[in-house]
């Protein structure tokens, strides 16, 4: 072979393999080609991430519910039995079940079925809760929930996570009773331009944040619900303290913004 000829193939193995090889796995990052390997290595290694975040937000998660215990159904037959109906869309392993009433009846709707299990394990600590259905499915699509049927909505930290924010909120309107409650916590995307939001910013156009958080973007949301058509809406917002030391602590920095608050249909 010509000198040249060797100089040539040294030069495509050298750059042009590993370049190709990374803009394909890029590719396929941006593209969100292998969401299936993405749900299972999220509902197995999330767990200590969600876990802090849990902890660090908890005395927020209790006020939000607090009044949880003072909602009466407005279907007959529940009211007569004192007890509510709630949706959670985006369960997880349910984080949230230690915060509802003792006597209700839960519908839960995740499009990942991995975490199915953890939720089981979860849900069986809790026996006055009583689980009538697991629905996988996304929540932009509730066809199996009939319309006025839920008196509560939950959603925390998912409408960062799901494909289309507006048509899960349209579905929460759906299914929600006339007066019912929709009861949210989300983080959101930072104020515009300073160093947080220029971090997530490159976190999330590359995809890699997306790939190894669960589906998650960073987004406004607190438009999307002003614009959902509820009657009533009382929106706080609040930020993650800035002390946190650890590495994990300072990848939850991240996602420090968020927005807590209810909404009434
Ligand atoms: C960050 S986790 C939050 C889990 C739980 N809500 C919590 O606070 O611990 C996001 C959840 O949203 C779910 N999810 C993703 N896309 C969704 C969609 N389109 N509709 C409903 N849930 C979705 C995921 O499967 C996951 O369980
Ligand atoms: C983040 O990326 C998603 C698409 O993956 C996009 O819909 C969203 O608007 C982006 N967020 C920001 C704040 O640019």
């Amino acid at each position: 072979m010509a000198t040249v000829d060797v100089y040539v193939r040294d030069t495509i193995w050298t750059y042009m393999v590993p370049i190709g090889l990374l803009s394909f796995f890029l590719l396929l990052f941006m593209t969100d080609s292998l969401k299936v390997i993405r749900q299972w290595y999220c509902s197995k290694y999330l767990t200590s991430f969600s876990e802090l975040h849990d902890e660090m937000i908890e005395p927020i998660k209790k006020a939000l519910f607090s009044d949880l215990n003072n909602i009466d159904s407005s279907l007959t037959d529940l009211r007569n039995k004192g007890l509510i109906r709630i949706l959670e869309i985006g369960v997880g392993s349910g984080s949230n079940l230690k915060y509802y009433p003792q006597q209700c009846r839960l519908v839960i709707v995740d499009p990942n079925p991995h975490f199915k299990q953890y939720f089981t394990e979860n849900v069986n600590k809790f026996p006055d809760i009583n689980l009538e259905r697991y629905i996988v499915s996304p929540g932009e699509r509730l066809r199996g929930i009939a319309s006025s049927t839920v008196d509560v909505v939950v959603t925390t930290t998912v409408l960062c996570c799901v494909e289309n924010v507006p048509k899960v909120l349209k579905e929460i309107r759906r299914v929600l009773v006339p007066g019912g409650h929709y009861y949210f916590l989300e983080h959101v995307v930072a104020a515009h331009n300073t160093k947080r939001w220029k971090l997530q910013q490159l976190a999330n156009w590359t995809g890699l944040w997306k790939w190894f958080h669960d589906g998650c973007v960073f987004r406004r949301i607190d438009e999307d619900i002003a614009r959902a058509g509820f009657s009533d809406l009382d929106i706080s917002t609040f930020t993650l303290d800035d002390d946190a030391q650890s590495s994990k602590s300072k990848l939850i920095q991240m996602i420090s913004p968020h927005i807590v608050g209810v909404a009434i249909k």
